[in-house]
């Protein structure tokens, strides 16, 4: 979508990019000529996709072990960004932890495991470089966050998710205006249904896939591709999004608005059925 230069001189730092959304992002940035820090708790994983990215797209890649939830390994991960790139100048939090449960199901710890990736990560590693950039007065910066179509709507059954979403979305609004004067630009992309292994093994195990086959729910009859995401991800950290400051942008075919809206379910209703309808409605205003 982008020029091949497109994110020339720009050093990316991912969080989760080992594998999934986050490494089909990674790939498209280093396509159009960025420079990416992948970021994990595994180390082998992620030097095998770093090493699988530079040789596909002639880009260079470095991997660095984090767990997002420890704020120690945060800055150091920043700092060891910083030795090899330079300068960073955007943050893509993407590492991101869930299952589906019902809520009285879980454990305390359970429900503070998803809260500490998701919510308390996006906070460790965006206060981490965000202090940096603001102390070093480096201007031109720009966070993205991958948030949630329910970080708004709420959802059963992963609420630790929703809950922690919701906070990452606050989040993104309120510091897209608070640092705006730092010239660091806040972002979401609220994803829907983007089939990958990790996510998809735990969200909907076993035969769950064939019984709830989520491209049903979307209006435009099938998940996203991988490539669409990294598109979009592409353009709101590039320059070319300049303007665009604590905006969440939605990408999933129309899913959320089609169970939202109160009708929406009279899409069942088969074409014939309409003249019948029409007449019976018309006789109501003649009677
Ligand atoms: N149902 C209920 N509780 C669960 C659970 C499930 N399916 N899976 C894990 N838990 C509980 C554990 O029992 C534990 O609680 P306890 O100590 O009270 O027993 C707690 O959650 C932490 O689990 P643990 O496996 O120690 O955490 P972890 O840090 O190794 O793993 C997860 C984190 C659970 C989120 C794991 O799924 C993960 O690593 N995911 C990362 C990738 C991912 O989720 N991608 C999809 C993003 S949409």
């Amino acid at each position: 979508m982008l020029k091949q230069d497109a994110l020339k001189g720009k050093n990316i730092i991912v969080t989760g990019g080992g594998s999934g959304l986050g490494k089909a992002m990674t790939k498209y940035f280093l396509t159009v000529g960025a420079q990416v820090a992948i970021t994990s708790r595994n180390l082998e994983k992620l030097k095998n996709t770093a090493k699988e990215l530079e040789e596909e797209t002639g880009g260079k890649c470095f991997a660095i072990q984090c767990d997002v939830r420890n704020y120690e390994e945060v800055e150091n991960m920043c700092k060891l960004a910083h030795k090899e790139f330079g300068k960073i100048d955007v943050l893509l939090n993407n590492a991101a932890g869930n299952f589906i449960s019902p809520t009285e199901r879980l454990s305390s710890n359970a429900f503070d495991t998803i809260i500490d990736i998701v919510l308390k990560g996006t906070k460790n590693c965006t206060l981490a470089l965000g202090k940096h950039w603001i102390n070093e007065k480096e201007k031109n910066k720009s966070v993205l966050n991958i948030v949630t179509t329910y970080a708004w709507t709420g959802s059963a059954y992963v609420v630790p998710s929703a809950s922690a979403k919701a906070g990452v979305l606050a989040m993104t609004r309120s510091l897209a205006v608070e640092w705006a004067k730092y010239g660091i630009r806040f972002n979401a992309i609220a994803p829907g249904p983007f089939p990958t292994k990790g996510a998809w093994d735990r969200l909907l195990p076993g035969d769950l896939k064939d019984k709830f086959d989520l491209s049903k729910k979307v209006p435009l009859k099938r998940v996203g591709k991988h490539e669409e995401l990294a598109h979009l991800a592409g353009y709101l950290v590039s320059d070319y999004s300049g303007y665009i400051n604590g905006e969440v942008i939605t990408i999933d075919g129309g899913e959320w608005l089609q169970g939202a809206g109160q009708f929406n379910l009279l899409e069942q209703i088969p074409e014939e059925m309409w003249d019948m309808l029409e007449a019976m409605i018309k006789q109501k205003k003649n009677s």
